[in-house]
């Protein structure tokens, strides 16, 4: 049976007809065609699908859709804006903190809600945040200072 949900994406309202069984990943992936969220281990474990639900990261993958109604939605695309990157994007680049990118978007938005609750963030406090997101490429140490060194609002 499905059930019609309302949410907010990105600042935009939105509705979704969905199956009981939609995970949150699904519902932006597929519906919603925000591919940035990555399905890694499908079990709560790797980091890739995160995504920010009222300014919290979760795992999307672990996540039903009918429990976001109501809810803000933040996905990797909706940080930067036409033609400027987010600061945490930003500093992703000058730090080289990625290489294929398939554990990027789960990062950045982790990294969002660090620095959202803690500006300053030591590098033992970076470490422990992000402790729930692997990176196969290992960029940790270039990840910790990219987030470190965050320019500008992030
Ligand atoms: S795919 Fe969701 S935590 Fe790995
Ligand atoms: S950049 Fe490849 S998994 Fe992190």
């Amino acid at each position: 049976m499905k059930k019609t949900i309302s949410l907010t994406v990105n600042g935009c309202e939105r509705s979704a007809e969905i199956e009981a069984r939609t995970t949150l990943l699904d519902l932006v992936r597929e519906q919603f065609g925000l591919t940035g969220a990555k399905l890694g281990c499908d079990i709560q474990v790797c980091g890739a699908c995160t995504l920010l639900v009222d300014g919290k990261p979760v795992s999307a993958c672990s996540m039903l859709a009918v429990d976001v109604e109501g809810c803000a939605i933040e996905t990797v695309e909706g940080l930067s804006s036409k033609d400027k990157l987010h600061p945490i994007q930003e500093a992703f680049m000058e730090f080289g903190a990625l290489q294929c990118g398939y554990c990027t978007s789960g990062f950045i938005l982790t990294a969002k809600a660090l620095l959202d609750e803690c500006p300053q963030p030591s590098d033992e406090q970076i470490r422990d945040y992000l402790a729930g997101n692997f990176c196969r490429c290992g960029c940790y140490q270039e990840i910790v200072q990219a987030v470190k060194n965050v320019r500008g609002e992030a």
